[in-house]
C-alpha cells in the first residue's frame, strides 16, 4: 500500500482535488491531492514517489522542488524568500514556483504542473 492509499484509508472525510503532474519524461500523472492535511505540492509529489527531492524539507532554501505552473490555478506571485531562492536556481522560467510553497487547497482542482529539470548538487561535481 502506497503512502497516499494509507492517508486515504485513515481520512475517509478527506477532501481531494485532482492535480496533473508532468514528469521530466513528459509522462502525465493524475494525482489525488488531499486539501485538509496541510500538505504542499512538494510533499504530494514525494508521497506519490515522483522524483522531487525537497532537500530542505519545504523551507524555500534548496529549489529542488521547482515546478512550472502550466494552468491558471495558482498565482505566479512569489514570496520574498521564494524569489530569493529562485534567483539562485537553474532553469527558472516565468512560470516557475517552488512546490513546497504551494499549499494544497480546493482551488487547485485541475491544476497542471511540470517538474523542472533536476538541479546539479555539489555531489555531482
Ligand atoms: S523543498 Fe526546498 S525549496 Fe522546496
Amino acid at each position: 500500500m502506497g503512502l497516499m492509499d494509507l492517508i486515504k484509508s485513515f481520512s475517509m472525510e478527506s477532501n481531494f482535488v485532482k492535480i496533473i503532474i508532468i514528469d521530466r519524461l513528459g509522462k502525465e500523472h493524475h494525482l489525488e491531492a488531499p486539501t485538509d492535511m496541510n500538505m504542499n505540492l512538494m510533499e504530494l509529489c514525494k508521497s506519490y514517489e515522483l522524483p522531487v527531492e525537497g532537500t530542505c524539507g519545504g523551507m524555500a532554501m534548496c529549489a529542488s522542488c521547482q515546478i512550472y505552473i502550466e494552468s491558471n490555478h495558482v498565482s505566479l506571485e512569489r514570496s520574498k524568500d521564494e524569489q530569493a531562492m529562485l534567483d539562485e536556481a537553474w532553469n527558472v522560467q516565468e512560470n516557475s514556483r517552488l512546490g513546497c510553497q504551494i499549499k494544497l487547497t480546493t482551488q487547485l482542482n485541475g491544476l497542471i504542473v511540470k517538474l523542472a529539470p533536476e538541479t546539479a548538487t555539489d555531489e555531482d561535481w
